[in-house]
């Protein structure tokens, strides 16, 4: 089985208009969020973004045989989550970034308060609305577990302190796995899960789901420190060029770029040889296992 004959760049597409529609509907509707707090998440999530993590939830719900629009709510969780990191992750304080998504990041564009509580307000949103979606009271419970899991202080949360640790510690392979699977693959691990889990997965799909999750999970950000040496800024919509300039540990720094691109084609065929007990279903996921590798932004 091959994706040869799947059509990536229409999935893409389509699944990114349901998830951009449910996001811009979902954030219109604050209740009595002050205005500039609303406008700013707005702009922090509108802007762009290729939404891989709602997409690998819809992606993986399908391969377990969910159809409908029940998963949306989920998937976009997973993208608010996203987006709340990365306006963290750009603050001053972190990787002082001024260029995301193509226009000025969340704390240029508004002010440093702003941004953190962007972040905090993105947050606490992902968590209402898994507890508003259309399933199970058991199955939302194990959703906003996972949830928590891959965002918090043992997943992204402790990737991210990591990281900033990083830049003046130890540099050796074990410890930018670590790094690397925290700060990017335990997220992008729960959006695989999370549409598993959604769609009723037996404990043999969600064992085959976690293992392709950490694969293409890792792999993305071995693809993310590739782009930021072999890219440029305008293609990216983010700054290249940032990691050397501010001492992080990446793939390749420790092992240059040659071994760090077939790394990152190793984990892609180990992510795609998961797939097969789902056949055609996977399709989606077998593609965007590529797509995560050789993307060019
Ligand atoms: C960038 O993520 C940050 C990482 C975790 C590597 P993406 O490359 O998914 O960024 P957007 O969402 O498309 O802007
Ligand atoms: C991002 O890593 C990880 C998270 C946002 C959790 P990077 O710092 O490499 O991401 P970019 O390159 O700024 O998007
Ligand atoms: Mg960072
Ligand atoms: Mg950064
Ligand atoms: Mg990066």
């Amino acid at each position: 089985m091959t994706s040869v004959l799947f059509d990536l760049p229409t999935y893409l597409r389509t699944t990114g208009e349901r998830v951009d529609a449910a996001l811009e509907s979902g954030l219109s509707t604050l209740g009595s969020t002050p205005e500039r707090l609303r406008e700013a998440m707005a702009y922090a999530v509108m802007g762009g973004g290729k939404r891989v993590r709602p997409i690998l939830t819809i992606a993986a719900y399908e391969a377990v045989g969910g159809a409908d629009d029940a998963i949306l709510p989920v998937a976009c969780a997973l993208e608010l989550i996203h987006t709340y990191s990365l306006v963290h992750d750009d603050l001053p304080a972190m990787d002082d970034d001024d260029l995301r998504r193509g226009r000025a990041t969340c704390h240029k564009a508004y002010d440093e308060a702003t941004a953190v509580l962007v972040g905090d307000g993105l947050q606490a949103l992902a968590f209402s609305w898994i507890a508003g979606a259309d399933f199970s009271a058991e199955i939302r419970v194990r959703l906003m577990e996972q949830l928590a899991s891959g965002a918090g202080p043992w997943g992204m949360v402790g990737g991210q302190m990591a990281d900033m640790e990083a830049e003046s510690g130890p540099r050796d392979l074990d410890h930018l796995r670590f790094i690397h699977a925290h700060k990017t693959g335990a997220l992008l691990t729960s959006s695989v899960r999370m549409g598993a889990l959604a769609a009723g997965a037996t404990d043999a799909q969600l064992a085959a789901l976690t293992a392709y999750g950490e694969q293409v999970g890792l792999a993305f950000q071995v693809a993310d420190d590739i782009l930021d040496v072999t890219a440029d800024s305008a293609t990216l919509g983010k700054t290249a060029g940032k990691d050397l300039a501010q001492n992080k540990l990446t793939y390749p720094s420790l092992m240059g770029l040659d071994e760090a691109k077939s790394f990152a084609t190793t984990l892609e065929q180990e992510a795609i040889s998961q797939l097969e007990p789902f056949a055609e279903r996977a399709a989606p996921l077998r593609a965007l296992a590529t797509y995560i590798v050789e993307r060019s932004r």
